[in-house]
This record gives structure tokens, C-alpha cells and sequence, in this order.
């Protein structure tokens, strides 16, 4: 996914690695299940934080924003380690300020533009919490991962991410000494695309280089780096998961060509997305030639909400086997719908690709072969090394417009000029335009996902058909 351009329009919040106290930090509740068998679950007490990125960040004395627009405050900023020194990141307002809400036990809704006393916020991304201080870290190999997920409100352009990033339990709160807040205000994020519009990294401000590119964001010299499973990508009309395993093994700073930027694409730590292509071993059913299975109406129906199962099959069928494979189901109305599979069925099988409806290494070199992607992915260790990472993955959820290509990749046809009818180019049937972030934050300010009822535990042991 592109996420590195994702702006915070926001006018005058901003983040340091201080911790301010204008606003006390609450954690809304998101309890969660654990389970062992059908029916067999119990309940765990967590919490959602906001990511540290889209905090007020101002000097520890008082009001002044060390970050405004697009731009560090020089005087509080002169560097890195002064202004992690100068900066302090506040509590949040979730619901008034960020739109996240908890409309019932178990249930996170995320509005993708809220107004609010600064002008308006949009998107957001929020990570899952075991405590006050720390992230709740999950083992995913041998275990399936399921929520309930509403898309109905969340049209072309747009996309509601679930997904696992490698990152510190604390937020690197023990491993960086310029962080004084760590995973209690959301530090310490990192991903596949070694984002570099991370505004402090390894505690420490990214002021090198920054350079504002819309809105009120920027980029600067560091990316933050590490292993991302995306679970869930989607909107209405289109849906993806996809492993993306890097080379580190921990969240690592980037700097230059380990960033994996333009004619470095394929030098940098991690198998990331380009502009060019979609990186990563994805399953999409659209891309994957099956075009009437996710949607209104359809096989797997987005007007209402839908159970979305994803499990990692390792090949002794243990929790520190290698994994092998990462399949899908969906449950709704009380059936269980397995993944859709590259067979003919009315739609085109597409030629070289075996009929399988799961993630394998096989299944990534058969599809970039039949696409002409390079399989980066298999050169940064492929499903073995995505599932070292799975070891100790903390959970996303999030919802964002695309700054960079408009969320093409996902729901329209991409790259925009290839010919569609090429095999990989169409990814799901939205206009090219709908995503564009003007476009689709004016028409559609009003959008919102909810994901609930999260259930993670054994094989088979989250969901039944009734
Ligand atoms: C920058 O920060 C200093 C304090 O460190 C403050 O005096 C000054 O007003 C700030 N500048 C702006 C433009 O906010
Ligand atoms: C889980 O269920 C599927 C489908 O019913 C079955 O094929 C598979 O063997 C089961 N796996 C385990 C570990 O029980």
C-alpha cells in the first residue's frame, strides 16, 4: 500500500517525543477474543491509541507548535535531538477531534473526515493495546485472525486497513532514549513502505531534509522500516491482503538507498510498493480474475457487514513451524464463503497461475511471472521470512485517502497507463478518478468504517456457519 504520502490535514497538530499534558490520554476500550475452539473464546480487556503522527506536538513550555502546516519551528527545531528534547506530543480528544468512536463493546468506527476546532482532520490510524504502555503483541503463525468488518460506507478511492506491523511492544520507548512517551501516545510505527513522512523516528525528529509535499504533511531524509501483513485493504468494491516481508527483523531506520526510493526500488529493506507496481505477494479477487465475487450485492456482499477470516498455515502445523501458506474465508449470513479461486467460472482463469485461493510461495512466483512483477518478495526471504516477522506483530486498524496514486493499485486499473486487459493491470472496477483525494474528500467526508468483534485464536476456532 502507499501510505507514505497519507496527510493529516491538519492545521496546527503535530508531534515530539516529550509527552504534553493539555489533554489527558483516555484509550477508548476495543475488547478482543482469544479463543481455543468454537464458542470456546475469552474476553481480553484492550484498547485502541492513536499514532503518534497526527498529534498537537508543542514545546514542553507551553503552547507554541513545534510543527505548523508543513513546517518545524527552526527555534524549537534546530535538529533531531533538540527538537525530541524541545517537543512534547499530546493526549487526544478521539471523538471530537479524530472521529474514533466506539459505537458498542468491541466496536471501532473511523470517520474519514471530521471537523473539528482546528479545521479538519483526515483519516486515522490506531493501534491495538494489551495495557496503558504497551501494545498488544501477537503471534499469528499456526493462528487464525478474524473480524467483522462494515464497508458499506466507505466508496471508491478510499481504503479501511487492517493489518500487523512489526513494531516495538513500547513503542521503542527502552530501545531509543530520546522517546519519552512511547506506546501510550503511538509511538514507534513503522511499515513495508518505510513511511518518511514519520515525523519523529528512534526518538528523534525527522527534520533532515523535511520537505512538505501536501497538505500537512512532508517528508524527510529517515524512513521507519519493518515486516507488514496486511490483512484487510479494502472499500466496497474492492479488497486485497497481502504479506510484505522485509530483510529487518525489528522496526529499523532507513536513510538513502535502504529506503528502497525510485532506482533504489529494489536495494531497500523491505519488499515495498512503488509507483510502477504493487509489490508484495497481494490477493485480490478482481486482479485475480474473479470479477463478481466482492461487492454490493455480490458473492461476498459489502452493503452489509462481513466476518473476514485470514489464517497462517505453517508447515509442521505448530507455532514455530515455517509458514506455508495464508488463506481467507468470509462468513456472512451465516455461511461460510471460501476465498474465490482462479478457476473458469464465468470469468477468465488466467493461464500459468494454479487454481488456488490462498497465499503461497508458488502461488507469488506463478502470479509475478504471469504479471511481469519483479518477485522482490521471494528475494527478501518470501513466506519464511513473513513469518518470522508474524512472531510479534502489533495490530493497525486505520482508515486513509491516497496522496500518491489515488488507491488505483487496489480498486481501479494500475499502472493507469498499462492496458487493462493485460492480466494484473485491473484490480477492481472503480474510475481512476474516484480517488482522488480532493475529489474524494469532498464528496465524501461523510464516510466511515467499523471493524468489530475481534476474535484471534487456533485453527479454525473464531468462526462456524450456523
Ligand atoms: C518557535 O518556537 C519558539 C520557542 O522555541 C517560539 O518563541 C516561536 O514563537 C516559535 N515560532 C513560531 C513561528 O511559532
Ligand atoms: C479447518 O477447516 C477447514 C475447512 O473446514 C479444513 O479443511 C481444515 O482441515 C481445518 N483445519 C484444522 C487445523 O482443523
Amino acid at each position: 500500500m502507499f501510505r507514505a504520502l497519507t496527510a493529516l490535514s491538519f492545521a496546527s497538530l503535530v508531534l515530539g517525543q516529550q509527552v504534553g499534558t493539555n489533554t489527558v490520554e483516555k484509550h477508548p476500550s476495543l475488547p478482543i477474543s482469544v479463543c481455543t475452539a468454537p464458542g470456546s473464546c475469552t474476553t481480553e480487556a484492550t484498547s485502541v491509541v492513536l499514532d503518534a503522527n497526527w498529534r498537537w506536538t508543542h514545546v514542553t513550555t507551553g503552547y507554541t507548535n513545534c510543527y505548523e502546516g508543513s513546517k518545524w519551528n527552526a527555534t524549537a527545531c534546530p535538529d533531531g535531538k533538540t527538537c525530541a528534547a524541545n517537543c512534547a506530543i499530546d493526549g487526544a480528544d478521539y471523538a471530537k477531534t479524530y472521529g474514533i468512536t466506539t459505537p458498542s463493546s468491541g466496536a471501532l468506527q473511523l470517520q474519514f473526515v471530521t471537523k473539528n476546532d482546528n479545521g479538519q482532520n483526515v483519516g486515522s490510524r490506531v493501534y491495538l493495546m494489551a495495557s496503558d504502555t504497551k501494545y498488544r503483541t501477537f503471534n499469528l503463525l499456526n493462528k487464525e485472525f478474524t473480524l467483522d468488518v462494515d464497508t458499506s460506507k466507505l466508496p471508491c478511492g478510499l481504503n479501511g486497513a487492517v493489518y500487523f506491523s512489526e513494531m516495538d511492544e513500547d513503542g521503542g520507548l527502552s530501545r531509543f532514549e530520546g522517546n519519552k512517551a512511547g506506546a501510550k501516545y503511538g509511538t514507534g510505527y513503522c511499515d513495508s513502505q518505510c513511511p518518511q513522512d514519520i515525523k519523529f523516528i528512534n526518538g528523534e525528529a525527522n527534520v533532515d531534509g523535511w520537505g512538505g509535499s501536501d497538505g500537512n504533511s512532508g517528508v524527510g531524509k529517515y524512513g521507519t522500516c519493518c515486516a507488514e501483513m496486511d490483512i484487510w485493504e479494502a472499500n466496497l468494491d474492492a479488497t486485497a491482503y497481502t504479506p510484505h516481508p522485509c530483510k529487518v527483523t525489528e522496526q529499523t531506520r532507513c536513510d538513502g538507498t535502504d529506503c528502497g526510493n525510485g532506482d533504489d526500488r529494489y536495494a531497500g529493506m523491505c519488499d515495498k510498493d512503488i509507483l510502477t507496481k504493487l509489490d508484495g505477494c497481494d490477493f485480490n479477487s478482481y486482479r485475480m480474475g474473479v470479477q463478481d465475487f466482492y461487492g454490493t450485492g455480490m458473492t461476498v456482499d459489502t452493503s452489509k457487514p462481513v466476518t473476514v477470516v485470514t489464517q497462517f498455515i505453517t508447515d509442521d502445523g505448530t507455532d514455530t513451524g515455517t509458514l506455508k501458506s495464508i488463506h481467507r474465508f468470509y462468513v456472512q449470513n451465516g455461511k461460510v464463503i471460501p476465498n474465490s479461486e482462479n478457476v473458469l467460472t464465468g470469468t477468465a482463469k488466467i493461464e500459468g497461475i494454479d487454481a488456488v485461493n490462498h497465499i503461497s510461495d508458488d502461488f507469488c512466483k506463478q502470479q509475478k511471472s504471469v504479471f511481469g512483477d519483479n518477485n522482490y518478495f521471494a528475494t527478501v526471504g518470501g513466506m519464511a521470512a513473513m513469518g518470522k516477522s508474524l512472531e510479534k506483530m502489533v495490530l493497525v486498524l486505520s482508515v486513509w485517502d491516497d496522496h500518491a496514486v489515488s488507491m488505483n493499485w487496489l480498486d481501479s486499473h494500475f499502472p493507469t497507463d498499462a492496458d487493462p486487459t493485460k492480466p494484473g493491470v485491473t484490480r477492481g472496477r472503480c474510475d481512476p478518478a474516484a480517488g482522488l483525494p480532493e475529489t474524494v474528500e469532498k464528496a465524501h467526508p461523510d464516510a466511515s468504517v467499523i471493524y468489530s468483534n475481534i476474535k484471534f485464536g487456533a485453527i479454525n476456532s473464531t468462526f462456524t456457519a450456523s
